[in-house]
């Protein structure tokens, strides 16, 4: 392995381009290595130069769309961006199994987002506390006056929350202006919003600020979604119990509810991603949410009917956005949000809700009869096959062989493929 010398001062200054030649040059990449560099897509290289820095490239992954989708008595068809295979079948496969009992229902969210400030070297903190409450009126009317376009829309700062804790740089008063954002993520207006109050509260507590940013954790933008899941399509009364079982694993044991929440992400961040939304914005929300009670819980909940039919639920914040950010500016998160013939941003969140609600309870029903690997492995064999050479027209008859004699491995794939073309 050769050296690489990563230092290279002014990078970022540089176009597209010459960052391209750079980048072969000190990566030995060879001509059709270039090529793909240069294949910009759909974009322009000037777009995505301003997206980020330091650009070379573009980076495609699949687009799929889940299909069977009823929620709140509307069909939805839900983009997806993932690369892992069965992920996009399993979600359409439990949306087909809701629908029967007439789908998904899924609350209605208020944007409403948390924007801290920190205050620090607090003499009392008990009267700062009060100071801020009695001056609410005036906190509030000097964050709106930051965005009148989102006030006159209907939006802006609705109340302010205060909490104390003791810490090891001494007492520090936490500020949150809640803000009804509207159609946005809102990241950006409740920055702003915190940043532009920040010297009047410093002013009034003689205090010093810090910290002026979002949280993540938007505990007052919690979507939530419910089905009822038919048994026999699931499977019968094994499989629920089998799930039911699942769900009581996932709720004693953190190792368990993470992989179970993962299982949750993949719907939910498939479709973050096609809309063009901050992915590691609803990651971290939906964890910390998971934590929230002193445990890693899971995000979803399971109980029986009467009938004896599965009733799933699911509950997490999820600030989406179809204004900002990439949503307007990626093309194909424009396209998604067309797919998806949303209204406005509760109407994502609602379909975003049951996605990851669907994602669970596929995972759960595979885990729960004859596990994961069989969906798995028809993809991966394709895949596999395509990677010993396989030319197109053989690859399924390859995949088949390698599924039926349970040997998807590379080596087998040509082996398999060899015996085929001698023939
Ligand atoms: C794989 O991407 C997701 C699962 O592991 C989720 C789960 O175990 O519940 C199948």
């Amino acid at each position: 392995m050769k050296e690489i010398n990563s230092k290279i001062s002014g990078f970022y200054k540089l176009s597209v381009e010459e960052r391209q030649k750079i980048i072969a040059e000190k990566a030995d990449l060879n001509e059709d290595e270039l090529n793909l560099l240069k294949n910009f897509g759909y974009f322009k290289s000037e777009q995505l130069d301003t997206m980020i820095e330091n650009v070379i490239g573009s980076y495609q992954l699949p687009f799929g769309i889940a299909c069977n989708f009823k929620i709140n008595g509307k069909d939805f068809l839900i983009p997806m961006v993932i690369e892992e295979p069965s992920v996009v079948a399993a979600a359409s496969n439990a949306a087909r199994i809701a629908r029967k009992q007439g789908g998904f229902q899924s609350n209605k969210v208020k944007a409403i987002m948390i924007s801290q400030i920190q205050i620090t070297n607090l003499k009392n903190i008990g009267d700062v506390e009060k100071e801020i409450i009695a001056n609410k009126q005036k906190i509030i009317e000097l964050a709106n006056e930051k965005d009148p376009l989102l006030i006159k829309l209907g939006g802006g700062v609705i109340d302010i929350e205060t909490r104390k804790f003791n810490t090891n740089y001494g007492d520090m008063l936490i500020v949150h202006l809640l803000v009804d954002v509207l159609d946005a993520m809102g990241a950006n207006v409740v920055n702003t919003m915190a940043e532009a109050v920040s010297p009047y509260l410093e002013e009034l507590t003689k205090g010093k600020i810090f910290l002026r940013i979002v949280s993540n954790l938007a505990t007052h933008r919690l979507a939530k979604s419910k089905a009822i899941f038919d048994k026999e399509l699931l499977g019968g009364e094994e499989v629920v119990d089998g799930i039911l079982n699942a769900y009581e694993f996932a709720r004693v044991d953190p190792y368990r509810a993470a992989t179970h929440n993962k299982g949750i992400m993949n719907g939910i961040i498939a479709l973050t991603l096609a809309t063009g939304n901050d992915t590691r914005a609803i990651e971290s929300g939906a964890h910390a949410y998971a934590s929230l009670k002193g445990q890693y819980s899971p995000l979803t909940k399971y109980s029986k009917d009467d009938s004896g039919n599965l009733v799933g639920e699911i509950e997490l914040p999820l600030a989406l956005g179809i204004i900002g950010g990439m949503t307007k500016i990626h093309p194909m998160a424009r396209l998604a949000i067309k797919i998806l013939n949303i209204e406005n941003t509760e109407e994502l969140c609602q379909v975003t809700a049951a996605l990851g609600l669907a994602q669970n309870v596929a995972a759960l029903r595979a885990l729960a009869s004859e596990g994961i690997q069989k969906g798995h492995m028809g993809l991966h064999s394709r895949n596999i096959a395509k990677l010993a050479g396989t030319p197109d027209h053989l690859v399924e008859k390859v995949a088949k062989i390698l599924v039926q004699d349970k040997k998807i491995r590379i080596d087998y794939a040509k082996e398999v493929l060899e015996k085929l073309t001698k023939n």
